[in-house]
């Protein structure tokens, strides 16, 4: 009986993502299963004076802040799609999914609700802070999932 049927690829766009996908990706090959590679763009936290919108927010920043969301999420596209490329030139049924949110909720979610069996992410990512081995997301994914996790480092 295969056990692992879905498997879900986090990646960042970081120097971590290729070597991720390629675990990923080998896994689903040996495993016969399908991937989705996901990315979470989390918006940045717009913050309101109290009182509310009248008074300081411009819509001239909200616009702003739109643009850079759209801007990040077309670059993950454009990640995310390299990569599945790469994947299916081995013959592998690969899905993206570029996503709003908080980073490691969605992640947990998506993968809790759609039923994937395994989840794929690196030990770190952007983040430059090397005190700790994981970084916060993969720490919170290897915690909380619903499933097994593979941490690559
Ligand atoms: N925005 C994201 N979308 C999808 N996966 C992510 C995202 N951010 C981090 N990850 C996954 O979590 C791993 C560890 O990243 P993270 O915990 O953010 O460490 P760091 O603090 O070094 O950035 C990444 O290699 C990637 O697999
Ligand atoms: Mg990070």
């Amino acid at each position: 009986m295969r056990i692992v049927k879905k498997i879900l690829v986090a990646l960042d766009g970081s120097i971590y993502t290729e070597k991720v996908a390629k675990y990923g990706g080998d896994l689903a090959l040996r495993y016969d299963a399908k991937i989705t590679l996901i990315n979470v763009v989390e918006p940045p936290t717009v913050v309101m004076p109290v009182g509310g919108m009248e008074t300081s927010m411009p819509m001239v920043e909200i616009e702003l802040t739109n643009r850079i969301v759209e801007e990040i999420e077309s670059n993950a596209k454009k990640f995310l799609d390299q990569n599945k490329k790469v994947l299916e030139s081995k013959g592998l049924d690969v899905d993206i999914l570029v996503e709003k949110g908080n980073i490691s909720n969605t992640i947990l979610t998506i993968a809790e609700q759609n039923n994937y069996d395994l989840i794929v992410v690196g030990s770190r990512g952007h983040g430059d802070i090397k005190r700790f081995f994981l970084g916060s997301v993969s720490d919170k994914i290897s915690k909380h999932a619903h499933c097994p996790v593979l941490i690559v480092r």
